[in-house]
């Protein structure tokens, strides 16, 4: 098994840059598939927190190659912030190709979505909008950037459109269209390096043997298809982004799902399983669960095995890793929701999406452990409770648990 996907099984921030940083080392190249800078994957070296937004995780592997694939919305503006902070921290950085054929975020998208996007409850970076420009077919590609005159062009008549939109539809002040093409100016100056057709650079690497890491950012429950719509994201973090996201698709390809040990997330929609009570606070305060790109406070609840369940069916997860064991420690008994109640009915699993905002959750209730397990490496270190609960999970969705996260920093995993 050589190629591997590393995709949320809930609504993000399930602890995918840990498990990323771990399997970096297994493989030759990184490479992201779609969102943008509204993820936020963090990873602790030495101590030292790292949370990245836009470019892969690999990046602080400096032998590895990290690739901004096709399917991503990409803001020039924090890409460059990005790499100017890794050489400000003094690291080096691993070799970076953007696709030619990624999305430009452009400065109106953020106005909009920071206009737009309160319902949702989005991260405001401008996600959403450069979506459906690229859909509608108005976007602006990366490689657009290495065509000057044109893209001076295209830019001039979308901002008097835009201009027109924001003033007459929402009272907001004119762009400046001198200040924008500046500042893309120098966006095209400092990235044209970078800028290549990453399938084709991925097509040759698999045909040299090269081993690739697919980085999900959000997560399946966020999925633009198969996801709580409308309160999701505007991509597939979900095992079809892989392969459109990317333009390549490799013979083997082994699929991770990332499950946090409890459930959270992060903005408005159904979340059938949120607590609002001191088991809530635990969570929040011992997982540190606060958005690493906004800073809000995440909604906890218990782990929904009917979610995953689903969501592994839609991924065809292999195996799983599950994160964040640790922060469950000290409580005396933990639940975790086995089926729903819909409209008096009770379902095992997910008959409709549309269940969810409706479901009241079935739980079973399982012991708790009170012992520190952050120094565990190996399973029958884990005290027989811990145990009994990665077992619990397995046998409820009938694939192995592979890796457990038992603490913050990056060797605290096991692997089994
Ligand atoms: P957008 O991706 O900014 O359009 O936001 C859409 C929804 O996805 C909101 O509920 C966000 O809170 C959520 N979201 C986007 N990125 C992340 C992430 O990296 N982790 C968790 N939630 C996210």
């Amino acid at each position: 098994m050589k190629n591997y996907a590393v995709i949320g099984a809930f609504w993000g921030d399930e602890g995918k840059g840990k498990i990323v940083d771990y399997l970096t080392g297994q493989v030759d190249i990184v490479v992201r598939y779609q969102g943008g800078n509204n993820a936020g994957h963090t990873v602790v070296v030495a101590g030292k927190k790292f949370v990245f937004h836009l470019l892969p995780t690999g990046i602080i592997h400096m032998d590895k190659l990290c690739v901004i694939g096709n399917g991503l919305v990409v803001d020039p503006g924090v890409l460059m912030e990005e790499i100017k902070a890794l050489e400000q921290q003094g690291m080096a950085m691993a070799e970076l190709k953007l696709s030619e054929s990624a999305t430009l975020i452009m400065p109106w998208h953020k106005i909009l979505d920071g206009i737009e996007g309160g319902k949702v409850g989005t991260t405001k970076r401008g996600i959403g909008p450069a979506y459906e420009s690229k859909i509608s077919r108005r976007g602006f590609k990366v490689g657009e950037l290495l065509a000057w005159e044109a893209f001076s062009k295209k830019l001039k008549e979308q901002i008097d459109e835009v201009n027109w939109l924001l003033e007459q539809k929402y009272g907001h002040s004119k762009l400046d269209y001198g200040q924008i093409l500046t500042e893309f100016e120098l966006y095209a100056e400092k990235l044209s390096g970078y800028i290549c057709n990453t399938s084709v650079l991925l097509h040759d690497a698999m045909k040299e043997g090269k081993a690739i890491l697919f980085e999900g950012a959000q997560g399946t429950l966020l999925d633009i298809d198969h996801g709580t719509y409308p309160f999701v994201t505007s991509s597939n973090p979900s095992i079809g982004g892989v392969f459109t996201g990317t333009g390549v698709r490799p013979k083997v390809l082994r699929v991770i799902g990332v499950v946090k040990a409890y459930s959270t997330r992060v903005g408005n929609g159904p979340f059938p399983t949120e607590l609002n009570d001191e088991i809530s606070e635990h969570l929040r305060a011992k997982g540190h669960e606060y958005g690493a790109t906004t800073g809000r406070p995440r909604r906890c609840g218990w782990l929904d095995l009917v979610l995953l369940r689903y969501t592994t069916m839609v991924n065809g997860f292999d195996e799983l890793a599950l994160t964040k064991l640790d922060v469950l420690t000290g409580l005396k008994r933990l639940k975790v929701c086995t089926g729903y109640e819909v409209d008096g009915k009770k379902y095992q699993q997910l008959d409709s999406l549309l269940h969810i905002a409706k479901a009241k959750p079935i739980y079973e209730e399982i012991e708790g452990w009170q012992e520190d397990i952050a120094r565990c490496t190996s399973f029958d270190q884990l005290p027989k409770q811990c145990r009994a609960y990665v077992e619990y999970i397995e046998r409820a969705v009938g694939v192995p648990i592979r890796y457990i996260g038992v603490g913050p920093g990056r060797r605290e995993i096991i692997v089994r």
